[in-house]
């Protein structure tokens, strides 16, 4: 039990109201006023809920690592059940040990070298799809990503080609729309209120269990009894198998299919968005992804080995996702009383840990707002707290397909900028949306100019 009952500072709850609105609104700038005005450690009352805003790496660490067992994946997340049941992103304890033994061999680093050319495939296609759009009107360039990632994710995790399931992306949409309602209405409306929001997102999470359930089917068909892939869809089906209830069996593997995409391709996706838009920002960064693709890579694919020579590019991912983490924020509820930086924590209480706001924390980044890919120069290293930047995450529940979005973001970023220049559309406002991944709103129109 923990010794102290220091309550963190924070707004008044006749203050509720105002904070709603922008939790609605506006939930990075809520985040961002709150850590300005309060320091690293916020309560903040809404009405029924009060969370706990920790914002110092010693707190990030002490919850997600340290003292991780006392907490289960919180608010959003707990909702986002609804969508992913209990997949490997939003399970706890026994269950999800075992979903990560059993899945943890398809994201090893030696498997996702073996995907390098697979992975180099997609982005070609990408490249030629960009290409089309040369010296005409906007593409949708987060549009685009999104459709790369899905073929990565369907290639390399399922040994299939997701291409020919068109509404899997807008499916995927209206997953997330419902994830974040449900957060932001802090789950207080029911599914069955006929919302037109909620009606859509009922008929996608139906047409994605179908889509499972055809690629389940059409892996049983090809292979028969015999299923010995070493890919996602694969293991599932064979673990599913041993399942004493096979009903149970059958929506755990659903769940976690369902999951793996939705995990696997919005982070990677925007990831890439928000570097094309910096890029544009910043000609000059422009300039060196150029020239490093062209010295490294020539004219030929990319393979596995040139991970490690395209420094200045990991430079740039790795400054991307500091600025923009996908995964913006990482809730989790306390299971028991706890401490936190010297404040109480009691059991059931919301905390929250918010990349966003940790990788912008002035007292651990100079020129926070600023884009520098160079900081992560080692020449440049800091004193810097390792939970300072937590782009994946920390402690057991690190992300999984860490490798993999890497792997994808570099090699597509290099092949890209290798052939092709993208220019923002003059006077398209581009605005953050923080949704279950941090994306850009409405999408990124941006013309397609050649080399
Ligand atoms: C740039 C790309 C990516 C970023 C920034 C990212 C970030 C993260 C973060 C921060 C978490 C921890 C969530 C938490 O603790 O609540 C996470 C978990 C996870 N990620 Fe990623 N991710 C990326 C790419 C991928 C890819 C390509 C996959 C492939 C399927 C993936 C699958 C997952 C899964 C399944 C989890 C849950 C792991 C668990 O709880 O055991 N991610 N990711």
């Amino acid at each position: 039990m923990a010794a102290t009952r220091r309550v963190p500072p924070g707004p008044p709850r006749r203050a509720a109201p105002v904070l709603l609105r922008r939790l609605v609104g506006d939930r990075l700038e809520l985040m961002r006023s709150a850590a300005a005005e309060y320091g690293d450690a916020v309560r903040i009352s809404m009405g029924p809920k009060t969370l706990y805003f920790f914002n110092h790496p010693d707190h990030a660490k002490h919850v997600l690592a340290d003292n991780a067992a006392n907490y289960h994946k919180g608010i959003g997340l707990a909702q986002a059940r609804r969508a992913l049941g209990n997949g490997l992103l939003t399970s706890e304890g026994e269950l999800w040990r075992k979903q990560r033994r059993q899945i943890q061999p398809v994201f090893q680093h030696k498997r996702i070298a073996q995907q390098a050319g697979v992975v180099a495939e997609e982005a070609a296609k990408l490249v030629g799809r960009l290409r089309a759009h040369e010296g005409g009107g906007p593409v949708d360039v987060v549009g685009e990503m999104t459709a790369l990632t899905l073929g990565v994710l369907g290639r390399t995790l399922l040994d299939v080609d997701l291409s020919a399931f068109e509404a899997v992306g807008h499916d995927f949409e209206a997953v997330q729309d419902q994830a974040m309602f449900d957060m932001v209405t802090m789950g207080m409306v029911p599914g069955w209120v006929p919302l037109s929001k909620q009606l859509r997102f009922r008929q996608a999470r139906q047409s994605l269990q179908g889509v499972v359930d055809r690629l389940v089917a059409e892996r049983i068909s090809r292979d028969g009894e015999r299923i010995e892939g070493d890919d996602a869809l694969s293991r599932l089906i064979v673990a599913t198998r041993q399942e004493p209830d096979q009903r149970v069996g059958r929506q755990r593997m659903r769940d976690e299919l369902v999951t793996l995409l939705l995990a696997g391709h919005e982070t990677t996706a925007s990831t890439l968005g928000w570097t094309f838009y910096l890029a544009d920002r910043h000609p000059e960064v422009a300039e060196r992804l150029h020239a490093e693709a062209v010295e490294v890579l020539g004219d030929r694919p990319p393979e596995f080995e040139d991970l490690h020579r395209l420094r200045y590019t990991a430079r740039v991912v790795e400054e991307v996702v500091r600025l923009y983490p996908p995964v913006w924020i990482l809730p989790r509820q306390a299971q028991a009383d706890d401490e936190v930086g010297g404040y109480h924590v009691p059991a059931g209480a919301d905390v929250l840990i918010c990349p966003y706001t940790l990788h912008r924390h002035p007292r651990f980044w100079d020129a926070p707002e600023q884009f520098d890919p160079e900081r992560f120069d080692p020449d440049r290293a800091t004193d810097r707290p390792r939970y300072a930047y937590i782009p994946f995450g920390a402690g057991p529940r690190f992300c999984v397909g860490n490798h993999l979005g890497l792997l994808e973001a570099t090699f597509t970023i290099a092949m890209v900028a290798r052939e092709l220049r993208l220019a923002k559309v003059p006077g398209y406002r581009v605005v953050a949306e923080p949704m279950l991944s941090l994306r850009v709103r409405g999408g990124l129109p941006m013309t397609v100019h050649s080399r």
